[in-house]
């Protein structure tokens, strides 16, 4: 249903409008894969997020490759096993070092070992970062090193996931941060970074990084999240960075939204991403 509702809500004509050509390649299908189990009892669905993984990781891979700037539109945040894992491949095949920015209320870093709710939206970045503890499981296309990983928005972390996210060296904005420095320029650190380094950067915007009230269609609202000015802005600032090559839309539910805001805000988003601004500006604002 997410993907439909950000058809419905306009994101391909709203980016063409920005001068884009869009391609709208419909909805992905999951691959055969085999029945895998597993040893924590607490698991849900992993067949079927394998199935998902490898197809979406093929997709992903597929559209790196044959077009400038793939956005793909969720579904839970699971999907970013593929996505994330299926640009990174097309990265080392260019040989260009692939970065993440990860906005999200949750790091979503735990393995199959460690998840206690078994919901394996819990453990993208966990997967295409390379840990163990996905042993049954069908190897990332590609991976990206856990240091080229930068998370904003954090403030919801469990036990397991504090422990490995300080030990693997990925960056964490937490909330505390952001409230404290604001978003420019813990962003702006990031983003040099990736540019020192000629990378390539794929945006994972999960909904509840935003503020449940003005983003409520998401299953794990989280209170304190990101405002409105502060997601336009950090969308601005990459999009003038002119470094974003990829972009995911995660975990809009549309059964939870209120008069399709989150659906619309979030539409609203990606434009400001893919350059829609107030005011022409003759240079970076930052
Ligand atoms: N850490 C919690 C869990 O593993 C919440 C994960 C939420 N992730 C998300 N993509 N919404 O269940
Ligand atoms: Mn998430
Ligand atoms: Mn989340
Ligand atoms: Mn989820």
């Amino acid at each position: 249903m997410g993907p439909t509702a950000f058809r419905i809500a306009g994101l391909p004509e709203i980016l063409q409008e920005l001068g884009w050509q869009v391609t709208d390649v419909g909805d992905a299908v999951p691959s055969e894969a085999p029945v895998v189990s597993h040893s924590n009892p607490a698991v849900r669905n992993l067949d079927a997020i394998i199935a998902w993984t490898k197809s979406v990781s093929l997709k992903a891979y597929d559209m790196a490759r044959s077009c400038d700037f793939p956005i793909f539109l969720g579904g839970d945040h699971s999907m970013s096993a593929g996505t994330v894992s299926g640009v990174a491949r097309r990265a080392q095949e260019v040989g260009q070092p692939q970065f993440v920015l990860w906005l999200d209320a949750h790091t979503d870093l735990h393995t199959l070992n460690t998840t206690t709710s078994g919901n394996l939206h819990g453990t993208p970045v966990a997967y295409f970062t390379g840990q163990p503890g996905f042993e049954n499981c069908p190897a990332p296309v590609a991976i990206v090193d856990p240091r080229n990983v930068c998370m904003m928005g954090i403030r919801s972390v469990d036990q397991a996931e504090k422990r490995h996210v300080a030990d693997i060296g990925i960056t964490v904005f937490d909330m505390r941060a952001i409230d404290e420095q604001g978003i420019v320029a813990p962003l702006n650190s990031f983003l040099e970074r990736v540019r020192a380094a000629n990378g390539r950067l794929h945006v994972s915007l999960d909904v509840d990084f935003l503020d449940p009230e003005i983003a409520p269609a998401v299953g794990t609202t989280v209170c304190g999240g990101a405002t409105f000015r502060e997601a336009h802005l950090i969308m601005e600032i990459l999009h003038d960075s002119g470094l974003v090559t990829s972009l995911d839309l995660a975990e809009l539910n549309p059964f939870l939204d209120v008069r399709a805001k989150t659906a619309h805000l979030m539409t609203d988003l990606a434009a400001s991403l893919f350059g829609r601004r107030v005011l022409e500006r003759k240079t970076r604002t930052y």
